[in-house]
């Protein structure tokens, strides 16, 4: 009888050997998978928010501390010989603009400036700015002078171009800042910058800034 019990069960096993065999070590191997699995989605889990807080916090020191560019804004720019009709052996130019730091936190030193006039692309006057000065945050610099003899480089040819554009009603100038600054955060100073600051001009046949360029904002970049 036991023995007679026992045979099917021997015939039932020797009929799936094989997959009886295959099955155990595949559960062996899936549990251990699992376990691999879990442990590296958990390390990768750990690894990622990781990350994503090393760049949010990244982000936000970045918002807080990028420094803005200098805001530069075109004031007064006139040329009262062209309102008189003299000759260009009497002109100045008389510029006035304004350089602002918009930073909450971050100063600026000005190293080095430079104030050059253009007339169509080509260059009549410009002259040093004899002073470097650093900038805290929230000021406001005036960088207002004036061109005359020997940093004007007026010809006759180019004085009877402005007469004719005065004709017209409009004469345009670009007065071009170019400075070489360096931003201040807290202790540390950073690299410097080539900055140029391009402001179209237009004159009116009194000499004076026409309106509509009045207290505009110039285009900034470095390089
Ligand atoms: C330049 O313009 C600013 C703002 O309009 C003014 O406060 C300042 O007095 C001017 N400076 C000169 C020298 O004209
Ligand atoms: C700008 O800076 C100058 C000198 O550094 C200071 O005298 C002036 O009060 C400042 N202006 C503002 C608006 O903070």
């Amino acid at each position: 009888m036991w023995s007679e019990n026992r045979i099917p069960v021997q015939s039932a096993a020797e009929n799936r050997p094989l997959k009886r065999h295959h099955t155990a070590r595949y559960y062996a191997h899936r549990v251990k998978e699992s376990l691999t699995t879990r442990v590296s989605k958990l390390i990768c889990a750990i690894f990622l928010g990781l990350l994503f807080f090393v760049g949010i916090i990244t982000f936000i020191l970045w918002l807080s501390l990028r420094p803005h560019r200098p805001r530069i804004h075109i004031q007064d720019f006139s040329i009262p010989a062209l309102a008189q009709g003299a000759g260009f052996e009497n002109a100045l130019i008389i510029y006035n603009a304004t350089a602002r730091n918009s930073n909450q936190n971050i100063g600026v030193y000005y190293d080095t400036m430079q104030v050059t006039v253009f007339y169509q692309d080509l260059i009549i006057g410009g002259s040093p700015v004899l002073f470097s000065f650093f900038q805290e945050p929230k000021n406001t610099t005036i960088i207002a002078g004036q061109l005359s003899g020997a940093t004007l480089t007026v010809t006759s040819q180019r004085w009877q171009q402005f007469m004719a554009d005065r004709a017209r009603g409009e004469v345009v100038f670009r007065l071009e800042i170019t400075a070489t600054i360096r931003f201040k955060i807290s202790t540390w100073d950073s690299k410097r910058h080539r900055m140029h600051a391009n402001c179209p001009v237009g004159v009116g046949p009194d000499g004076l800034l026409l309106p509509s360029y009045r207290v505009k904002k110039c285009p900034v970049y470095f390089n």
